[in-house]
């Protein structure tokens, strides 16, 4: 798993890196645009994963980052104290910042790390996560210092929140530290409780190929519009911290308390915090038909209420409904990126034959097919051999 990352270390910097660890990318079954706003996900880990390399940087020069990828194969250069590269960079520099403060950083703090990912970007599969998360394994245990995975993830999410600037939640970096193969992770975001779920049922990825880059604001934007519904509910309950923390059978007094698209975005974030919490009861009693039902239900709230879909995503929904899948959803911030669809063993509703329902109505409507693989689930970070 490792090879193309050191290669690349060998070829860019001529010398062999130190340490090396991966990590996955996620869907996230359901609880969309909850983390941020206190409430419940419920994600898995996939087999695609992303490996950093690290190794000590330039003999000569202290506080140096040196970054190269198999995707970017030109070397960024940069003093991570000071500056902020552009780019996928920015992710590895903040990471240091943050590890800097554990004083999990090599002395002299220069580092060179190479990167190799199976993730693809821009499909809404956390590959930023897996980036930070990797990268600050690999270079903690080139540090020589032993951090937690929590606290791997920690330092994960302050590079990408604090540092990068996106206003994420807490999901993709804790799910990408946490995971367990077979189980999914219900993660409440206010507490951070965690409960791993076993998971084995049949899903699929459909990639939609419309890109999505969250650094563009719409993330940003529907964080701050959350933040304006609480602030605002607070007459209502002046001790409401967190937007999902509203009681749902107190919608009707939310609802008069917000104007549009406040009100909207507000509701799905309530709707959407009780169905989680539902969905991963029902998937720990096995009830597949149900829990695929709030899946459906779950796109609905993001298409409608939260406007974080796009028609592609909406296309792969209803053929999916239409063949007989037991749930399908957008996964991850919208706007674009992939879906999955909960298929059944046998009768109506196989894998098969959603897919090529799936094929067909997409390509009528945009005449190419999507990406279409079967989600096998996988382990949160781990060093690798170098
Ligand atoms: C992005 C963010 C996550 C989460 C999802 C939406 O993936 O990185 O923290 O907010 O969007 O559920």
């Amino acid at each position: 798993m490792p090879r193309p990352a050191i290669e690349l270390f060998r070829k860019t910097f001529g010398t062999i890196p130190r340490s090396a660890a991966s990590a996955p990318g996620r869907v996230n079954l359901i609880g969309e645009h909850t983390d941020y706003n206190g409430g419940p996900v419920l994600p898995i880990a996939i087999a695609e994963r992303t490996t950093s390399v690290v190794g000590p940087g330039p003999a000569d020069a202290s506080g140096i980052l040196e970054t190269v990828s198999t995707r970017y194969p030109t070397v960024t250069r940069v003093r991570w104290q000071e500056e902020l590269p552009t780019g996928w960079s920015a992710y590895v520099a903040g990471v240091l910042r943050e590890l800097w403060t554990f004083g999990a950083i090599p002395p002299g703090g220069s580092v060179r790390i190479a990167v190799a990912s199976e993730v693809p970007v821009g499909a809404g599969l956390s590959s930023s996560a897996a980036l930070s998360v990797s990268a600050a394994k690999a270079i903690a245990t080139f540090a020589g210092a032993t951090l937690t995975p929590r606290q791997i993830a920690g330092v994960a999410y302050r590079a990408e929140h604090d540092h990068v600037g996106v206003r994420c939640g807490v999901m993709d970096q804790t799910i990408a530290s946490l995971a367990k193969r077979d189980r999914a992770l219900l993660l409440e975001c206010a507490s951070l409780a965690v409960q791993h779920i076993p998971f084995r049922a049949r899903l699929m990825l459909v990639d939609t190929g419309v890109k999505h880059d969250l650094s563009a604001g719409s993330l940003n934007e529907r964080r701050a519009e959350c933040e304006a519904a609480v602030k605002r509910l607070k007459f209502e309950l002046p001790e409401l911290m967190w937007l999902a923390s509203w009681p749902v059978h107190w919608l009707p007094r939310l609802k008069r308390a917000l104007p549009e698209p406040l009100r909207s975005r507000a509701v799905h974030v309530v709707g959407e915090t009780a169905r989680t919490r539902f969905a991963a009861e029902l998937l720990a009693r096995g009830k597949m038909k149900q829990f695929g039902q709030l899946l459906y239900e779950s796109h609905e709230s993001c298409r409608r209420l939260y406007a974080c879909s796009a028609p592609e995503l909406d296309t792969v929904v209803a053929a999916a409904k239409r063949a007989g899948a037991l749930g399908a959803r957008l996964t991850g911030a919208g706007w674009g990126g992939a879906a999955i669809v909960l298929v059944r063993e046998r009768g109506r509703g196989t894998g098969e034959r959603v897919a090529k329902a799936i094929r067909s109505a997409f390509r009528k409507a945009y005449g190419r097919e999507p990406d279409i693989r079967p989600v096998k689930s996988s382990a949160g970070v781990r060093t690798e051999r170098v």
